[in-house]
Parts: C-alpha cells; sequence; structure tokens
C-alpha cells in the first residue's frame, strides 16, 4: 500500500498543478467539465481523508458520509467522468501518437481506481456490518485518496493541456455525438441532488465553503447552520417533487391501459371505476412517500441542529485553546 507518498503524488501537488487551471473561459464544456469534476473530487477526498484520520485515532466517523462517498466515487465518476476521458483521450491520441503510452497509462489508471473504490466501497460495507474492522478502510481508503490525486495531477499535468491544443470543433463535435458525452446530472453537485447521497451533499457543499475561518466563528457556523438547513429543505422539496410526478405518471399510464382494456373487452361501465380505484392507490403511495420524506427531513434538520452545537463547541475549545497559546508566548 502507498501510504508514504512522495511529493508529486501528494494534494499539494495536484493543487499546485490545479492552481490556474479554472480561469479559461474558452475551454470546451466538455474539457471545462472534466476539469470542473476533478474540483468536486478533490473537495470528496478531502472528506474521506478526515473520515479516515478520524478512524485511524477512535475518533467517531459519520458512517453514512462514508458510504456515501464510496457509492458515489463507485458510481458516478467510474460510470461517466473516466469513461468520457476514456473516449477524449482516444481522439488525442489519434491525432498525435506520441501519446499512445500515456493515454494507455492513464486509462488503466482507471481500472486501478475502480478496483481500489470497489475495495474501499467493500471494506466500508464490512465494517458497518460488524464483519471486518475499520483498519481495512483506512488501509484501503489512503491507497485511494493517493491513486486518485496522482491520476488527476497526470491528467492535468500531461494529456488536458494537449487536448485543448489538439481537438479542433470537428473533432469535439463528433465526439459529442457520442451519447457517453451527452450532459449528466451530477448526483451530488449538480442543482439536484439525489435523495441517496443528501447527507454526502451536505458535507460535501459545508467543505467547499470552508475558508471563512476568520469570519467570527459563532457567527459563521450559524450561518452555515442556516445554509445547510435549507439545503435540507431543498433536497426535500426536490425528493417531494419528484415523487408527486412519478406517481401521477404510473396513474396516467395505468389508467390509459385500464381504458385500451376496456374498449378491447367491449365495456366501458367500470372503466370509472377502476380508475378511480388505481389513482387512489396511487395517491396513498403518495401519502406514504411524504411522511417518509417528512421523517427524513425531521432527522437531517436535527443532525444539523447537532452538528452546529458540535461545531461551536469546538470553536469554543480553540479559541480557548489559541488564547491560552498567545498568553505563554
Ligand atoms: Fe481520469
Ligand atoms: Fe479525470
Amino acid at each position: 500500500m502507498a501510504r508514504t507518498q512522495s511529493t508529486a503524488y501528494s494534494r499539494e501537488a495536484w493543487e499546485a498543478v490545479t492552481s490556474d487551471s479554472d480561469a479559461q473561459p474558452d475551454r470546451h464544456p466538455v474539457l471545462a467539465t472534466l476539469y470542473a469534476e476533478h474540483r468536486y473530487m478533490a473537495t470528496l477526498m478531502k472528506l474521506l481523508t478526515e473520515q479516515l484520520t478520524a478512524l485511524e485515532h477512535d475518533e467517531p466517523v459519520d458512517a453514512h458520509v462514508l458510504y456515501e462517498l464510496m457509492q458515489y466515487m463507485s458510481s458516478f465518476p467510474d460510470q461517466y467522468h473516466h469513461p468520457r476521458e476514456d473516449m477524449v483521450y482516444q481522439r488525442a491520441a489519434q491525432l498525435d501518437p506520441g501519446l499512445a503510452d500515456s493515454v494507455d497509462t492513464l486509462e488503466r489508471d482507471h481500472d486501478y481506481l475502480a478496483k481500489v473504490g470497489s475495495d474501499t466501497l467493500a471494506a466500508i460495507q464490512n465494517w458497518r456490518s460488524g464483519t471486518k474492522p475499520a483498519k481495512d478502510i483506512v488501509a484501503h481508503g489512503h491507497e485511494y485518496v493517493a491513486a486518485l490525486y496522482r491520476h488527476m495531477s497526470g491528467e492535468e499535468k500531461i494529456i488536458f493541456p494537449h487536448i485543448e491544443r489538439l481537438l479542433s470543433d470537428a473533432d469535439w463535435a463528433e465526439l459529442e455525438s457520442e451519447d457517453l458525452l451527452a450532459p449528466v446530472a451530477d448526483p451530488v453537485f449538480g442543482t439536484r441532488v439525489a435523495r441517496e447521497y443528501r447527507k454526502l451533499a451536505r458535507s460535501a457543499r459545508r467543505a467547499l465553503r470552508e475558508g471563512a475561518e476568520d469570519v467570527a466563528v459563532g457567527e459563521w457556523i450559524g450561518v452555515e447552520a442556516m445554509l445547510e438547513g435549507l439545503e435540507v429543505i431543498n433536497i426535500a422539496l426536490d425528493s417531494g417533487k419528484a415523487a408527486a410526478r412519478d406517481h401521477f405518471e404510473e396513474a396516467l399510464a395505468e389508467n390509459i391501459s385500464i381504458v385500451e382494456e376496456a374498449r378491447e373487452q367491449g365495456g366501458l361501465v367500470l372503466v370509472p371505476l377502476r380508475c378511480a380505484m388505481a389513482n387512489t392507490g396511487h395517491y396513498f403511495g403518495f401519502l406514504r412517500d411524504c411522511g417518509q420524506l417528512l421523517r427524513d427531513t425531521g432527522d437531517d434538520l436535527v443532525e444539523v441542529n447537532r452538528g452546529m452545537r458540535q461545531r461551536l463547541q469546538f470553536g469554543r475549545r480553540e479559541g480557548a485553546g489559541r488564547k491560552g497559546d498567545q498568553t505563554l508566548h
């Protein structure tokens, strides 16, 4: 396991490579999306590292966030980000055969990341079910973080600048006709958060907002908790709308099939009654979904409140520690 990283493979090295890579307004949207997804993944790697450090020191960890994080990494980047890159890299290697070796290495990295990601996810599942110790997560997780930073830094240093230089508008237009490169909403960082990633999305957005340490701690934590609370409510509203739409579409399809079936059998008399019964079933199904949604939302808001109190206590302890340090000097 590569626990001891050379500086070339560290988070700092990756950040150094990427420090000026965002300010490119002419960048093709596909490449801009790949860069943006690197930022998102780096945010998640910071969160994962925090959780791994807590596990190493027997401190409390957020098992939901840990699981959602690796579940997301194994589903979204492995299904969209890396395969899209493979497609773009292949085109770059056709235009410049000198890139073939680098492209081959990066594509093998994708396979390796998928394997270590799935090992890490399995370790988290085994730990949650009590069948394996936390140290398995720590070993696989650190390897995953190191491998992903190493990989992203290689991509941004070696291949992305070549892609920008080599691919013409016609190349991009041809690539864009492939289904794989069609825009897909990110379930954590997109405008609509998928319900199964709601805890991860809140933690990730909080991590993105970090950097405001100089603001008065209590004031900032209060604002942050309010923003988190709004996100909980937004996610719940989105989920409620999606549930209503799903039930409406299912009810409509069922009503159409009732009418068609009755027409084929030549008797329309019972159609209104059968439709009403089907619609009532969907109505109660929708109410059940709403009940679950309200319970989840209530739990999430309680959790936000608890997190705010813990961070306030931590902030006060830190503040007291800093004052103590100052008096010693
Ligand atoms: Fe990649
Ligand atoms: Fe990438």
